[in-house]
């Protein structure tokens, strides 16, 4: 298939598209870089041995721009990545997010079915579930409260994505709820890459390894857990890359509107993150507790059992993979992308 890509160039997105031509798919990227680097593409073209990666610089929420994309290039499905994601800065920006999220999507969708295009591949999150009803959290289980505007989007949008569905079957939708992705590809050359201060437990943790930052504080130690810090399902980004190619099979045999979680079904606490870190790479990561996060919820795993029964996937990477490969990234590239 061809696949189009939108926020193509970011951290999930770039690993995708390795995992993408690998499987025989060709893609192209529209990217409006603000959150990512062109840099990321180059190095993915790299990886997969080719030239380039098609691109197209521009705004999903540009209709002019997203229709010319359509005419121009015969796409057989699209992978919808683009989209504000920082949790903390959504409550700050709401209006940003609704907008960014909501209307590029909006925009995205007409335009596919205006060229006839119904196939789509939707990230979406765990943040969905809100704090969950049950643990492992099943597909079955009900969606709930999200307590930020960027949790917010990606639940409405659900909701947008399945009336589009229900109003016209001919649309086949794979919502993929990811839980916390982290790690980098096994090369080195492209990984998360967040800017400022980063916000998410593994790119602090590297930031902190390399001596950008001086020390993790972890947000609560009396967590009704094993050992008292957040429980998340943390999962590789080349599994999750991996993921979406499952997820066009799904695609390609046309089967409607489809919801997979996507992690690895073991939940790990943050002090477990932090020593599988130290042990794996040899380096220290000093750390404190700190307050709790507002907003944070205990525990968050799944039963990705669905996923491996309907598409065949499951992850293969444990925590020391995850850990080895996040720290081979910050390590050969202290500042990301940038030189
Ligand atoms: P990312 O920020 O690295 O990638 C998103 C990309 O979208 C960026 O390259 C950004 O420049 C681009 N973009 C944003 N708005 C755009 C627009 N209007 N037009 C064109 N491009 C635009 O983030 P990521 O971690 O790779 O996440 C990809 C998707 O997965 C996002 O939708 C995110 O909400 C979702 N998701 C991420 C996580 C996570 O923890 N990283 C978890 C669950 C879901
Ligand atoms: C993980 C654990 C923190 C940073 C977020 C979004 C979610 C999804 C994935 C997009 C928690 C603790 C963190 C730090 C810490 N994204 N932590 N010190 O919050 O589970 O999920 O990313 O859809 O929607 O909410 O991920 O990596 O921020 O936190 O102690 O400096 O690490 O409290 O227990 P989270 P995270």
């Amino acid at each position: 298939m061809n696949v189009l890509l939108t926020g193509g160039a970011g951290y999930i997105a770039s690993h995708t598209l390795i995992e993408l031509y690998a499987a025989g798919h060709t893609a192209l990227v529209v990217d409006n870089l603000s959150n990512s680097n062109p840099e990321s593409l180059k190095r993915v073209a790299k990886i997969i041995g080719i030239d380039s990666i098609p691109f197209i610089e521009g705004d999903v929420r540009d209709r002019a721009l997203m229709t010319k994309v359509f005419d121009g290039n015969k796409i057989d499905a699209v992978i919808h990545f683009a989209g504000l994601k920082a949790v903390g800065e959504s409550v700050q920006k709401p209006l940003e997010y609704y907008e960014n999220n909501m209307n590029s999507t909006f925009v995205l969708v007409d335009v596919m079915r205006k060229h006839g295009c119904k196939n789509l591949i939707f990230s979406s999150s765990a943040t969905v579930y809100g704090d969950p009803a049950q643990i492992p959290i099943t597909e079955s289980c009900p969606k709930g409260h999200c307590t930020n505007p960027y949790g917010q989007t990606k639940s409405m949008l659900e909701e947008v994505l399945m009336d589009v569905h229900k109003a016209d079957p001919e649309w086949n939708i794979v919502l993929l709820r990811y839980f916390n992705p982290i790690g980098a590809h096994k090369s080195g050359l492209i990984g998360e890459n967040p800017n400022g201060i980063p916000n998410n437990l593994m790119p602090y943790i590297t930031q902190v390894a390399v001596g950008k930052l001086k020390e993790l504080g972890i947000f609560g130690n009396d967590y009704p857990t094993p050992d008292g810090t957040g429980v998340r399902d943390f999962i590789h980004v080349v599994d999750l890359g991996r993921a979406h190619v499952a997820a066009l099979g799904c695609i390609e045999k046309k089967q409607g509107l489809k919801i997979y979680n996507i992690g690895t079904g073991t939940g790990y606490s943050v002090l477990d993150i932090v020593n599988a870190f130290q042990k794996v790479n040899g380096i220290k990561v000093p750390y404190s507790f700190k307050p709790r996060r507002p907003g944070d919820i205990a525990t968050c795993y799944c039963d990705p059992t669905l996923a491996y029964k309907e598409l065949g996937w499951k992850a293969q990477y444990g925590i020391e993979d995850m850990c080895r490969d996040s720290w081979n990234w910050q390590k050969n590239n202290p500042n990301g992308y940038d030189k």
